[in-house]
């Protein structure tokens, strides 16, 4: 049985083939057809998935009489469809099952409690299961309009950035902001998860007027009440079970400064890499599968070839220069892991400008660091791995790694050891005996405003627009 997973017409489409637990590929839609967030995958992303195996079953994340019914509730037509690329036999499962599937499956552990955040699957938007001996079990659901996707998405907006998209960039203005300025009034539309009153679907539009300088004490403020009613859903989710294992699912999983605060509550914490919605068509495949899954990294879609080029790598870093790579697979989920990544000093303050001009990103906007495994706790407050840049952390030596630190003292982290990413720990120990400083900057390849880069085409456009080599 080779398994295709299928996501689409969310904000993220994705596919993923699974045979017999083990992983063949797993790729975005947006990389092949190089249009930011797109809904549908495509002819190109199917052709290189056909390089790693022809599938037998296909698995769909979303149930369609469902998703149709929540459609025509809205005013929309009542006869949409998924789009199947093949006939062969298709299972559908439910949005959120997806998500929970996607993390347990993936998970190390036998014995967990899975929670999935999003804004809104086909009516469930919280949903709390027991995974247990390889079967998944529903404990808890919150449907539509309580969501607490939707409330950080409509103060997205709020503040001027693309909801269900850049929420990423209003969790990184927070660090500017005064978090208790407008707790208050934050507060009162999402005061408990028991009282949620407020219809967020709709934005916020009982706010008035909104300036500038309001927009950081806002993003500060929202962050703040999210990470309260975060931790209270979580609480009450670990005594509703007992477990002391997490699997944390849906797109909320993606802010990670509030996920830090998770390792107070549990022993363990697993978020799948990719746990927004394009991880889902890894979910659907797992889910029909029906066991674990064997997750061994990230680096799942187009094929790059290699060696991983790290002798050249160090060459540029030790010019002092902003070194894009591309080699190997690339990574299936959101974040550059160094199959697609600028790398830079993380010594010299100026980089950090530096780099942000290449990407035409706003100034305020921190990058992230990767650091070899072992060295992680003497450079940040944490005990745990982060392998796949899911938590932001205290920096110990913000003065030594200036550009990797964000306005709040704190840093995205990305551990690796030998075993997950031998040619980039080879960077980095390298890097480590040259210059006593075991990270680097780590940020993903991409043109302003496009995906990631995935593939030749896309290498020899970077190269034309920026005027300088990507190492691959
Ligand atoms: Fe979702």
């Amino acid at each position: 049985m080779i398994i295709l997973g299928i996501n689409e017409t969310s904000h993220d489409a994705s596919i993923s083939l699974i045979k017999d637990g083990e992983i063949l590929f797993a790729g975005h839609a947006e990389r092949y057809s190089k249009q930011k967030n797109d809904w549908y995958n495509n002819k190109d992303i199917y052709l290189d998935m056909l390089n790693y195996g022809s599938p037998t079953h296909i698995a769909y994340y979303e149930h369609p009489q469902l998703k149709r019914s929540r459609i025509f509730l809205k005013g929309g037509a009542s006869d949409w469809k998924p789009n199947i690329p093949m006939d062969l036999p298709v299972k559908y499962f439910s949005h959120h099952y997806s998500h929970a599937c996607a993390g347990y499956y993936t998970s190390k552990f036998n014995d967990a409690v899975i929670v999935v955040l999003d804004a809104i699957g086909e009516y469930n938007t919280s949903t709390i299961w027991v995974g247990e001996n390889e079967k998944i079990k529903l404990v808890k659901k919150f449907n539509y309009p309580f969501s607490f996707g939707l409330f950080y998405s409509a103060f997205t907006q709020l503040v001027g950035l693309m909801p269900n998209q850049e929420e990423y960039i209003m969790m990184g203005m927070a660090a500017y902001g005064d978090p208790n300025k407008y707790f208050d009034k934050v507060n009162s539309y999402f005061p408990s998860i028991k009282e949620q009153k407020y219809n967020f679907h709709k934005g916020i539009n009982d706010w008035g007027w909104v300036t500038e300088d309001d927009k950081f004490d806002i993003a500060a403020s929202v962050q703040k009440v999210y990470e309260l009613r975060l931790i209270e859903f979580m609480r009450y989710a670990k005594a509703k079970t007992g477990k002391d294992n997490l699997v944390f699912m849906g797109g909320c999983a993606l802010n990670c400064a509030a996920n830090t605060k998770l390792w107070d509550l549990f022993n363990d914490i697993w978020i799948m890499p990719n746990p927004g919605d394009a991880g889902s068509s890894l979910g659907a495949a797992a889910a029909l599968y029906g066991k674990h899954i064997n997750w061994k990294d990230p680096y799942l879609g187009h094929d790059l070839g290699g060696p991983y080029p790290v002798k050249e790598i160090l060459t540029g870093l030790i010019q002092n220069k902003v070194v894009a790579v591309a080699s190997g697979r690339a990574e299936y989920g959101p974040r550059a892991l160094g199959n697609r990544s600028i790398l830079a000093d993380p010594r010299d303050a100026k980089i950090k400008d530096k780099v942000n001009l290449i990407k035409k990103r706003e100034l305020f906007r921190p990058f992230a660091p990767v650091v070899m495994e072992e060295h992680a706790h003497k450079w940040f407050k944490m005990n745990h791995a982060s392998p796949y840049m899911q938590y932001a952390v205290e920096c110990l030596h913000p003065d030594k790694i200036p550009a990797v630190v964000h306005k709040d003292g704190t840093s995205r982290v990305q551990t690796v050891n030998k075993e997950q990413h031998p040619g980039l720990y080879d960077v980095l120990s390298n890097w480590h005996a040259l210059t006593g400083i075991p990270i680097l900057l780590n940020t993903s390849l991409n043109i302003k405003g496009q995906p990631l880069i995935n593939d030749k085409d896309d290498i020899i456009e970077w190269q034309s627009q920026y005027k300088s080599k990507v190492i691959s």
